[in-house]
């Protein structure tokens, strides 16, 4: 291997970043897996985007599993989490690096990883070479989880 170039261990990590973020992930916590991504666009998530995805049960919703008392929606799941403060527990990138994919915290993890697509082989033909959300999705997302702060649990 000649200097400067990706060590192979770093090649085998447990996700592939499209485009941008390759060079982002790769100089910073590739190798122990990442506890806080950086922004995937650079466009700000919209926090109201977000939380229509996440009550857009067709899209592998986050209600499946964990509830969000101020959601008040009838069927929520309690495998994961509550989710109610946990823009008290998480900053922007950490919470980022959950919905990505949550395998890089947790290899055993039940929660979908939402954007990689590393061991998602035998998906359906219709999804498959897809992320469940776009990078800008994502963002959304983590925009609607920042505004899960203690107060508005109240
Ligand atoms: C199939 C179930 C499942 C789905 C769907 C799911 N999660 Fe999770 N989630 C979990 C579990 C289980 C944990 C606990 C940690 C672990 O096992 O990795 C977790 C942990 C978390 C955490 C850390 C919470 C804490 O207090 O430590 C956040 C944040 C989170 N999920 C957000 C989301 C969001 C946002 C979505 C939708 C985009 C989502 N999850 C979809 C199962 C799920």
């Amino acid at each position: 291997m000649t200097e400067g170039s990706v060590p192979v261990a770093r090649r085998h990590g447990h996700i592939r970043w499209p485009g941008a973020a390759i060079g982002l992930f790769l100089s910073g916590a590739a190798a122990a897996g990442a506890q806080s991504l950086p922004p995937l666009t650079e466009v700000a998530g919209d926090p109201a985007r977000g939380e229509a995805l996440l009550r857009d049960m067709g899209r592998a919703s986050c209600l499946i599993c964990h509830e969000i008392s101020q959601l008040d929606e009838k069927d929520m799941g309690e495998i994961g989490p509550l989710l109610d403060g946990v823009a008290e527990r998480y900053d922007a990138g950490e919470l980022r690096a959950r919905v990505a994919d949550a395998r890089t915290l947790n290899p055993d993890t039940m929660m979908p990883p939402y954007y990689s697509l590393d061991g998602l082989a035998g998906v359906a033909r219709a999804y498959r070479g897809q992320t469940i959300y776009s990078a800008q999705e994502v963002e959304d997302v983590v925009a609607f989880l920042l505004t899960l702060t203690d107060e508005a649990a109240q």
